[in-house]
């Protein structure tokens, strides 16, 4: 057994989104979000979950907010309901919806909790939706309206601040496999919609840095899964590039360095209409940013298939089909592997794991009925591991977040897929710690781990 320690101030926390687990989705004036509507599609509602009561969260939030700091977390990762604040179409400001997450945040600071609030985490107002939703860049300009509320609101509370989560998801399995919200199937879509959410990062970072002269931190959280070759061919390599750029460049170079990746530029060009950019678009989109969130769960391997059937092998990954993060091998030093590339790109930009988790539970239960997970256990172990490796060879490597703190509404898996270190009963909604809670609590006091492979006493 050997120890690894994390530096000072190391910020050690949890990730959890709106839609997810704050339920009462018609309270205080929330409007609709595209998830409501997706979920009740014929094929949808087969599954009968819907995120109506979700984790209670928003009634609950204090509760919660004890949970953590029992935890001992030093933030906390959550994102605003953007249908809380704009409900509808006139574009008033829901006062409701405000005071909500002006709790939250109050509740965190008072407990000593740094909160880390995402803007955008998919659940986008239908009012926007019937507009075109992010393939219509008039959003840009709506983001932009919310982002500054939200700012002006929370900016006395809150240090950190990130954009948006996973551009790609919202992009490519919303809008081009159609299995996530909005249930579309266009890859010209797709690519509109990555464009404009990337612009709508862009200006609310350079906003939000310029009104605060410096002292906050701006980010955005991405899902990045590298990619390797399954076999030692040149085809297979190239291909394993192919994916790279498809999933991680795509956001990775826009942002960090003003450009597409032209290799992927040039394949998009043949198989569909390329958004239209207007002067100035990649100046925004590559506004300085103070971190990049990486929200890892797997790797991406590749064959030699031809370029189409990659882009569709990407529907699993990272965690879009839970059964795949279910048998699929877990490759800890792919977290490894996307900070250094992150850090290649951009030797000065602070990284932040914003995710990383795990499905697994099996192990039974201890005499006071709790989940003893020790997979999970050792999938975040060996995934810690690799991000002391990177502290360790210097990588600016500021804090980890796992994914999650509840047992929630997993998107189309509905409540089927658990990736808490808390279960949630149902109906009840009561809170019970799994082991894995009682380790992650031991670890952030010590600041560190002993490597037991989940095997504790
Ligand atoms: C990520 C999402 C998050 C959660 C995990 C398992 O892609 O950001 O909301 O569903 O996967």
């Amino acid at each position: 057994m050997s120890g690894l320690q994390f530096p000072d101030g190391f910020l050690w926390g949890a990730a959890t989104s709106a839609y997810q687990i704050e339920g009462a989705t018609a309270a205080d004036g929330r409007g609709r979000c595209i998830w409501d509507d997706f979920m009740q599609q014929p094929e949808r509602r087969k599954a009968g979950a819907t995120a109506d009561a979700a984790c209670d969260h928003y009634h609950r939030f204090e509760e919660d907010v004890r949970h953590m700091a029992d935890l001992g977390l030093r933030a906390y990762r959550f994102s605003i309901a953007w249908p809380r604040i704009y409900p509808e179409a006139n574009r008033r400001v829901n006062q409701r919806g405000i005071d909500f997450y002006r709790r939250l945040v109050d509740g965190l600071l008072a407990s000593g909790i740094e909160p880390v609030p995402t803007l955008y985490h998919w659940d986008l107002p239908c009012w926007i939706q019937k507009k075109g939703g992010w393939v219509n860049r008039d959003t840009v300009a709506l983001f932009e309206e919310y982002a500054q509320t939200v700012f002006e609101s929370l900016a006395s509370g809150v240090k950190t601040w990130i954009t948006l989560n996973e551009p790609w998801v919202v992009s490519f399995v919303g809008y081009l496999f159609g299995t996530d919200a909005p249930g579309v199937k266009d890859l010209s879509a797709a690519l509109r919609t990555a464009h404009h959410q990337l612009l709508a990062h862009g200006i609310a970072a350079r906003n939000y840095r310029r009104q605060s002269s410096g002292k906050i931190r701006v980010g955005i959280a991405l899902c990045l899964a590298p990619a390797y070759s399954a076999v030692p061919s040149d085809r297979a390599r190239e291909n394993a590039e192919f994916m790279d750029g498809f999933v991680n460049r795509w956001f990775l170079d826009p942002i960090l360095r003003g450009a597409y990746p032209k290799d992927l530029e040039d394949f998009y060009r043949q198989a569909a209409d390329m958004p239209e950019a207007s002067q100035g678009d990649m100046e925004l989109i590559s506004s300085p940013v103070d971190f990049i969130g990486i929200n890892y769960y797997v790797r991406q391997l590749v064959d030699e298939s031809n370029k189409l059937e990659i882009l569709n092998s990407a529907r699993s990954a990272p965690s879009y089909e839970m059964k795949d993060v279910l048998t699929l091998e877990a490759h800890p030093a792919g977290l490894y592997d996307i900070m250094r590339s992150i850090h290649a790109i951009d030797p000065n930009v602070e990284l932040l794991v914003t995710e990383n988790g795990s499905p697994l539970n099996e192990g039974g239960r201890n005499d006071r009925g709790e989940i003893q997970d020790r997979e999970r256990i050792g999938y975040l172990e060996s995934h810690l591991t690799q991000v002391h490796r990177a502290v360790a060879d210097g990588l600016p490597v500021r804090g980890y977040f796992l994914w999650t703190l509840l047992d929630d509404f997993e998107w189309v898996h509905g409540y089927d897929v658990k990736f808490g270190v808390i279960e949630v009963a149902r109906p009840g909604l009561e809170r019970k710690w799994k082991r894995s809670a009682y380790w992650y609590r031991d670890l952030i006091r010590a600041n560190g781990f002993e490597q037991t492979k989940g095997d504790l006493v």
